[in-house]
């Protein structure tokens, strides 16, 4: 089932999003911002990760589409049906889409669906203290800062903090 937002569609990775996600793993504005790393990645790696990742309940990987166009990816990973918690992640082609509110509907839409249709009760993000743009995304979508993991990651040349954030479902 495609879960639909104001803005945005979140459906299923497609063959052909292989070109933006490759696009987004080799951009080095994302990756400055994002917790993950990676080498260069090329097409054929792409293509092999494309045909790798299925099945996996723990985790559930969408497309963001706007304006009728692949734009980003956003991630619930650690879905932990007991305890009803799970990790959200997003990340979007940022020159083309970016500040238009794309962001902010990508993760009230995940999170409506993560708390009424998956039935979780806590989802968390880690998101860097240098990432100004995340964590007003995060904090205006109603998440609260638990704390600081102190010098965590290493980036942009020097070991950066890294702020855990996290929403509970009221309802
Ligand atoms: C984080 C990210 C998903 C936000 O998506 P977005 O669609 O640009 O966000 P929105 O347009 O919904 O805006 C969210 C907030 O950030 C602000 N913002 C967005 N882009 C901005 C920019 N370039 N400069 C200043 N503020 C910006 C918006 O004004 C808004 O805050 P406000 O409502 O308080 O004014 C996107 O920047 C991104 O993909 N970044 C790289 C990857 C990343 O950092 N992922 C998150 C890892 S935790």
């Amino acid at each position: 089932m495609n879960i639909v937002g104001e803005k945005v569609l979140l459906r299923a990775i497609e063959y052909t999003d292989k070109d933006v996600l490759l696009n987004l793993i080799n951009d080095p504005n994302v990756e400055s911002m994002v917790m993950g790393w990676s080498f260069p990645v090329s097409s054929d790696q792409q293509a092999k990760w494309l045909e790798r990742i299925n099945e996996d309940k723990n985790t559930l990987r969408v497309i963001i589409e706007a304006e009728h166009t692949a734009i980003g990816t956003a991630v619930l990973s650690n879905i932990d049906y007991k305890n009803g918690s799970a990790e959200i992640h997003i990340k979007m082609l940022l020159e083309k889409y970016g500040n238009k509110g794309y962001g902010t509907d990508t993760i009230k839409t995940l999170l409506k669906y993560a708390f009424s249709e998956l039935r979780l009760h806590s989802i968390y993000a880690l998101v860097c203290e240098h990432n100004d743009i995340s964590r007003r995304l995060f904090a205006n979508c109603g998440f609260v800062c638990e704390g600081t993991m102190r010098e965590r990651l290493f980036k942009n040349g020097g070991y950066v903090n890294v702020m855990m954030y996290s929403i509970i479902n009221q309802a």
